[in-house]
């Protein structure tokens, strides 16, 4: 009986540790800089160089452009470039969506070519006469 009530605490504990782990699972907030950057402000969560530059190729290639698009090449933590700082409110969307409506297990995760598919700005009318503004 003992052994039970023990077996049973310790079921519990591991599902809720493990719930826990399945929600925060990449998205945790360190407040730290990570080494390999300067002005991360919302991939802090990256745990490597190779990583971060797996997202900004998923980038580049959602919208169709080059690095220089959103970057200063001589300076990638430079903010000077208005399509980096509306990059960075995107890409804050995109992991808030992640996280709320896409964190069940096997999800396939919306990128930023779900909605750009290849544009600079996503093609937002389907044909039949609805306007995106209306
Ligand atoms: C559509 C805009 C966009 C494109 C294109 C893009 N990036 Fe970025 N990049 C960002 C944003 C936004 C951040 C900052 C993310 C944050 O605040 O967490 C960033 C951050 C970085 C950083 C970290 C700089 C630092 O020290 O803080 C590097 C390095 C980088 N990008 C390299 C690249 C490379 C290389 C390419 C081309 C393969 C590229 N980026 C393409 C928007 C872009
Ligand atoms: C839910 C759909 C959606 C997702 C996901 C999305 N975008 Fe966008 N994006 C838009 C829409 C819509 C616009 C046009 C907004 C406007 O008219 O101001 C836009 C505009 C932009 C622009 C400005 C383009 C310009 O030249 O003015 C940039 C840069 C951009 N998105 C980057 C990104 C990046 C980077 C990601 C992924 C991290 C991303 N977007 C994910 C819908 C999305």
């Amino acid at each position: 009986m003992v052994k039970r009530t023990r077996l049973a605490i310790v079921v519990i504990i591991s599902i809720g540790v493990g719930s826990l782990l399945i929600h925060n699972r990449v998205y945790a907030h360190p407040q730290t800089q990570p080494t390999f950057a300067k002005n991360l402000q919302v991939l802090k969560f990256v745990k490597s160089k190779e990583e971060l530059k797996g997202w900004m190729k998923m980038i580049k290639t959602s919208l169709g452009v080059d690095c220089d698009y959103c970057h200063n090449t001589d300076n990638f933590a430079s903010d000077e470039k208005p399509a980096k700082r509306k990059a960075r409110m995107m890409l804050k969307m995109l992991i808030q969506i992640r996280q709320d409506y896409f964190s069940y297990p096997n999800a396939k995760q919306p990128t930023c070519y779900t909605c750009h598919q290849g544009h600079k700005e996503p093609v937002n009318e389907p044909s039949g006469g609805f306007k995106s503004n209306d």
